[in-house]
């Protein structure tokens, strides 16, 4: 016997409190996948996880251990004969906390203030995979699902799922699906649920100079002996203009001009620079930046952009008047279609060479990338999602592209034959995933629970 959807949302609004109290205790685990593997949090994580879809009913759980991979979960519940299957996909591992003096609650003691709740990892993905249980338990509590149901919960997504090739190798006889849902993309705004057609992919790179075999006396040696430090500031400049457009030969070559569609798209969204400013917390006087003649959606979303995630040469506390001996940076490049990422890669290290001022020792280290991903968010497994958003909001979804990568969508699809995927989430523009404070705007996580519920009856319907 099938719960009715009425039944499901019931029992998910009953169940509520504890749903969030089984997404704090998972978020009190610091589950970091930046720290090698293999890693006892991760591990514990991963049980947490597997316990927790133990517990609301789904079987055949399983935490798939690859040798030095940090594991993945597996859970099912296939007692749907005849109806489609749908695979949902989360990730449990998470970002490293950042400086713990900038946190109002500790990173992983989750914390609520304001219909908020505090922690890393509670948007950016826990909350993801609780959408995906608290949907699954309200039917199965009830009699069943609808459908078919397989959830994979990644633990690598953070260090893009490296080892993703692997994992498909070993487990691809289990993951076939018609249709793929993925919760860990963001809304526009609160309360505005949004379906995301597009990921930009990203190359990673860590760049060393080195100019001398130890430190020197600045006022000794300062005048004859060039500085790294200032080596590496001249070689990261030259890597971007004024504007902050990408300064590497050829690396605009390969960018794909906006499809009309999309453009059409993004002219349909709400818009307002004061607003997006003070959602990034952008200080005041300070200026926007991005190709001049850009819509702010096409700049975050369509366009390649280049970050600085980490630069060292010395520390101030303890700083001394010296000139340091070398100087570390890391670089990221988002990118588009049909940029492709060891092209990117190697035009990158080539402008890195033939920049280093005063031919000081320059090495390279590619971090590995993953693929940008884009769909035509058109058929019934679209029509199905809007639908299911509708009710569960009570708003109109929109459709969005993100700045951001989840290695895993593009080559799964692809494996899965190209199967539609649909990528729904709870990262609102004040939710400071990656950053401090990262909270979970707990009405939304609600609202995404009844829609996970009305979208798992929609797509029982999917013509296959
Ligand atoms: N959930 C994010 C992806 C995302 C970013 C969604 C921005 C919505 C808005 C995901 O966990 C993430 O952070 N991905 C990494 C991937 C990287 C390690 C390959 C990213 O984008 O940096
Ligand atoms: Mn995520
Ligand atoms: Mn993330």
């Amino acid at each position: 016997m099938t719960a009715t959807v009425a039944q499901a949302l019931s029992h998910a609004e009953s169940a509520l409190p504890s749903t969030l109290d089984a997404l704090r205790k998972l978020a009190q685990i610091p589950g970091i996948s930046a720290d090698p593997a293999p890693n006892a949090e991760l591990a514990k994580s991963a049980a947490n996880v597997a316990a927790w879809m133990t517990r609301i009913g789904l079987e055949r759980v399983e935490v798939l251990e690859l040798p030095g991979v940090h594991p993945y979960v597996y859970g099912e519940w296939l007692h749907a004969p005849g109806a489609p299957t749908v695979l949902l996909y989360a990730h449990h591992d998470v970002q490293p906390p950042g400086r713990p003096t900038h946190w109002k609650s500790p990173a992983f003691e989750p914390a609520e203030r304001d219909g908020r709740l505090y922690g890393r990892g509670v948007v950016d993905d826990k909350a993801g995979a609780a959408i995906h249980f608290a949907a699954v338990e309200a039917y199965l509590k009830n009699g069943g699902l609808p459908l078919n149901v397989k959830i994979v919960i990644d633990g690598e997504e953070e260090i893009g799922s490296e080892h993703l090739e692997e994992f498909l190798a070993a487990y691809r006889e289990r993951l076939d699906a018609d249709v793929i849902v993925l919760t860990d993309t963001a809304n526009l705004a609160a309360g505005l649920p949004s379906i995301t057609y597009a990921l930009r992919g990203i190359v990673v790179a860590d760049v060393e100079l080195r100019g001398l075999d130890h430190p020197l006396h600045s006022g000794m040696w300062g005048g004859p002996i060039p500085d790294p430090a200032m080596a590496m500031c001249k070689l990261l400049a030259s890597l971007v203009d004024d504007h902050g457009r990408l300064a590497i030969p050829g690396i605009y070559e390969q960018v794909q001009p906006l499809r009309d569609v999309d453009r059409a798209r993004l002219a349909q969204l709400p818009y307002e620079e004061a607003a997006f400013r003070k959602d990034a917390g952008l200080l005041d006087g300070v200026a926007m930046s991005g190709e001049p003649g850009f819509n702010t959606y096409e700049l975050s979303w369509h366009r390649p952009s280049l970050t600085i995630s980490a630069l060292e040469a010395a520390p101030l506390k303890g700083a001394s008047n010296q000139i340091v001996d070398s100087a570390r940076a890391r670089i990221g490049i988002r990118t588009v279609p049909n940029m492709v990422g060891s092209e990117v890669a190697d035009s990158l290290c080539a402008h890195l060479k033939a920049h280093t001022p005063w031919g000081m020792q320059l090495t390279t280290k590619v971090r590995g990338s993953g693929g940008w991903w884009t769909t035509t968010p058109e058929g019934p497994a679209f029509s199905a999602c809007e639908r299911a958003l509708k009710s569960g909001f009570g708003v109109e979804p929109v459709y969005i592209g993100c700045g951001g990568s989840i290695p895993f969508v593009e080559p799964f699809a692809r494996v899965l034959g190209g199967v539609p995927a649909l990528l729904v989430g709870l990262e609102d523009p004040i939710c400071n995933a990656h950053s401090e404070n990262e909270s979970l705007l707990i009405s939304d996580f609600q609202k995404a629970i009844a829609s996970a519920i009305h979208l798992y009856d929609e797509l029982s319907r999917l013509p296959r």
